[in-house]
């Protein structure tokens, strides 16, 4: 997974090539719901229908992979209120979606760590993953409970059990062989991440695998992105060039 300059697939985009994954980080759920006087969760209910959207739109503009960013490392500082109202929003969303993920050929990832989450909401991620699991017309990864640092240091931490067990040869160790400790291990790097709401950065979202993706941030809170600005973001991808370090032919 891991691309330099030599063994990258020099993708031009000027050839029209859109993005085959895109990650998303849904910022804005917050603020939208202020701004109608109204409860955060009200905003992240709203955050869940644009995620069906979203998720509709991608397999016709050719998107097989789309990442999702629904709870960081980080939100547990968030009220308690907040945090479980999340959850149940997950549980329920979860719930209430495998059918339509089974039928329309999604097949569902969880990245992030697993073991804070309550063993409902686990049964749950566990039952629509394998529910999915021999879909291919799309890739949907829910990022929950997740941090790119997090994940680094637990692939880290699996790499070394590797080395103790005498699995793994450190004079072997490269770019290659990280990626495959990290719970992305499966999926193709983000050619492009999106952020909503204005805020330019990337809050420990993919740390690692985004080293080379194209971004777009833009005023947009997550509620209020609709299918169409996807797609205006997905055909803005396809005239870019992306060099990964090298000059342009
Ligand atoms: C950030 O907005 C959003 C979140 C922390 C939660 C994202 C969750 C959803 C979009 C809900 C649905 C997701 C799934 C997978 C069902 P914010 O609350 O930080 O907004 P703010 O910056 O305006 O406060």
């Amino acid at each position: 997974m891991a691309r330099d300059a030599s063994t990258a697939p020099m993708r031009p985009n000027g050839g029209g090539a859109g993005p085959r994954h895109v990650a998303v980080i849904m910022d804005g759920n917050g603020r939208w719901a202020q701004q109608r006087g109204r409860p955060r969760l009200f905003g992240h209910h709203a955050g869940a229908r644009r995620v069906r959207e979203i998720v509709e739109a991608c397999p016709g503009l050719g998107v097989d992979y789309l990442t999702i960013f629904a709870f960081s490392t980080e939100n547990w500082k968030r009220t308690q209120t907040e945090v479980a109202g999340l959850m149940s929003l997950f549980r329920r969303y979860i719930f209430k979606e495998m059918q339509a993920f089974v039928r329309e050929g999604v097949r569902v990832r969880f990245i992030g760590d697993r073991l804070r989450l309550d063993a409902k909401l686990r049964a749950l991620m566990d039952e629509v993953e394998a529910l999915t699991g021999h879909n291919t017309r799309m890739h949907l990864t829910i990022a929950l409970n997740y941090g790119g640092r997090d994940e680094v240091a637990r692939a880290t931490k699996r790499l070394a059990r590797d080395v103790r067990d005498g699995k793994l040869d450190p004079e072997t160790v490269d770019e290659e062989t990280l990626p495959r400790y990290l719970d992305t291990c499966v999926l193709p790097d983000p050619d492009l991440v999106i952020r909503t709401s204005g805020e330019a950065r990337i809050s420990n979202f993919l740390l690692w695998q985004s080293a080379y993706s194209e971004y777009e941030f833009t005023e947009i809170l997550w509620p209020d992105f609709t299918r169409e600005i996807f797609a205006g973001m997905v055909a803005g991808y396809a005239g870019r060039e992306r060099r990964f370090g090298a000059v342009s032919a």
